[in-house]
């Protein structure tokens, strides 16, 4: 599946079979991980493996819809704090760069068949407490990885001429 492909494929996939991720596509996912470009190449990300057998209750307790915990795979992205790229004038870019990495995670994900979600609406203090975080991490979003047992919604996107300003 080329790049296109993947972004018309992908969309936030809110259930999931409880089928296994194989650890093959997994390590791609990571792999495409770590090729996202960041700020003045920092890497200043981590990515948290989080499998969900056995506590689905107490990982439900960071978000709680059910299909939160439905996939085998949580994906936790981080910064590590104070390390991402801040510029001249103040403006912080370690979003950014996370933003990026989730990206490439879940592009590569649909190119392998399978689903995820971008999570923020999490609560980051039970999410530190559930996770054993402490303060040197910055947890920006969570996805799910697994198979989707849901189908995709209607796509719903302004036009083009609404979000491309020509100048
Ligand atoms: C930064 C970010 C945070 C998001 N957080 C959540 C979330 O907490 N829960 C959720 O169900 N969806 C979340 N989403 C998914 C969006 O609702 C979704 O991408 C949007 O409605 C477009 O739908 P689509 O992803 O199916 O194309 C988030 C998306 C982004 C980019």
């Amino acid at each position: 599946m080329d790049v296109r492909e993947a972004i018309e494929q992908r969309y936030s996939v809110r259930g999931y079979k409880p089928d296994l991720v194989e650890d093959e596509k997994l390590q791609q996912i990571l792999e495409a991980a770590q090729l996202a470009p960041t700020c003045v190449n920092l890497q200043a990300f981590r990515i948290l493996v989080i499998p969900t057998a056995g506590r689905q209750e107490q990982l439900k307790q960071i978000y709680k819809p059910e299909w939160f915990v439905e996939a085998p795979l949580l994906l936790g992205i981080c910064i590590v704090k104070e390390k991402g790229w801040v510029r001249r004038d103040g403006r912080y870019y370690g979003d950014v760069d996370a933003a990026i990495v989730m990206d490439h995670i879940i592009l590569t994900a649909t190119s392998l068949g399978l689903g995820t979600c971008w999570v923020a609406a999490f609560k980051l203090d039970v999410a530190k407490a559930v996770l054993e975080l402490d303060d040197t991490l910055d947890l920006i979003a969570f996805t799910p990885i697994g198979y989707a047992r849901t189908l995709p919604p209607e796509r719903t996107r302004k036009p083009l001429t609404e979000l491309v300003i020509y100048k």
